[in-house]
């Protein structure tokens, strides 16, 4: 089963919160999924530590540059999505993941500066292909949007798209049910609300189908 790989060099861009969105959304509709935890700031274990896991989920922690590899082919093989959490840098742990993605998801604030060392994993995943000698599918979530698009974001989107990049519709909106998660652990279906809850699950629902259809190849 696929592998998706969560990279940015960018700190802060929202790496670990779509990685758990994304995990605990697809183990609610059923997908069994494996998270393997490489940031040795340890945001997936932390949050997996808060409280029960949610059904259908695993977290493996401390996953490494010299085990990375052998742990992904453990775990994409028995009907698992494994979904990797990287740290916010370029590394050889991080080309290691990328060269095992089915899916590599890049989580971009909608700022200038955002998209601009948005774009150096972009980079990164070329060079991999190149090595490779494969295609390796990847796409782009804008994380922490506002529900009124900025100007901003509409020129980077824009500009994206124009270099045939794939954007996920919708983007993940600024909402303080998913900054919730790493406070409380557990998923959007068992935390205490935050704000709008609904919202944040048809949002979180929608951005994960979308994942899940690219995964089908319907991207
Ligand atoms: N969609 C969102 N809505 C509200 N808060 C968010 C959202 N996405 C991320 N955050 C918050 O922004 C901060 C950074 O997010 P996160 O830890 O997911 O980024 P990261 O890319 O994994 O960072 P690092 O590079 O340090 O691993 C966290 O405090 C998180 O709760
Ligand atoms: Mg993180």
């Amino acid at each position: 089963m696929p592998t998706i790989v969560i990279a940015s060099p960018k700190g802060g861009a929202g790496k670990s919160t779509t990685a758990v969105l994304l995990g605990t959304e697809l183990a609610h509709e059923g997908v069994p999924v494996t998270m393997l935890d490489c940031d040795p700031n340890r945001s997936l274990t932390l949050w997996a530590g808060q409280s029960d896991l949610p059904e259908h989920i695993d977290v493996l922690s401390d996953v490494s540059e010299a085990n990375i590899v052998r742990t992904i082919k453990a775990h994409d093989s028995d009907g698992q999505i494994v979904i990797v959490d990287l740290e916010g840098v370029a590394s050889r742990l991080v080309s290691r993941a990328i060269s095992q993605a089915d899916l590599v998801l890049t989580p971009m604030r909608a700022t200038t500066l955002d998209a601009t060392i948005g774009a150096r994993a972009l980079q990164l995943i070329a060079e991999e292909e190149e090595a490779l000698d494969r295609r390796i599918p990847h796409a782009v979530v804008f994380t922490m949007t506002k529900a009124i698009q900025s100007k901003q974001h509409k020129g980077i989107e824009i500009s994206l798209r124009e270099q045939a990049v794939d954007v996920i519709d919708p983007p993940l909106l600024e909402r303080a049910a998913f900054s919730g998660l790493f406070a409380f652990g557990g998923d959007l279906h068992s935390m205490p609300a935050q704000g709008n809850m609904i919202g944040a699950r048809d949002n979180a629902r929608a951005f994960a189908m979308q994942v899940y259809r690219r995964l089908a190849g319907e991207g």
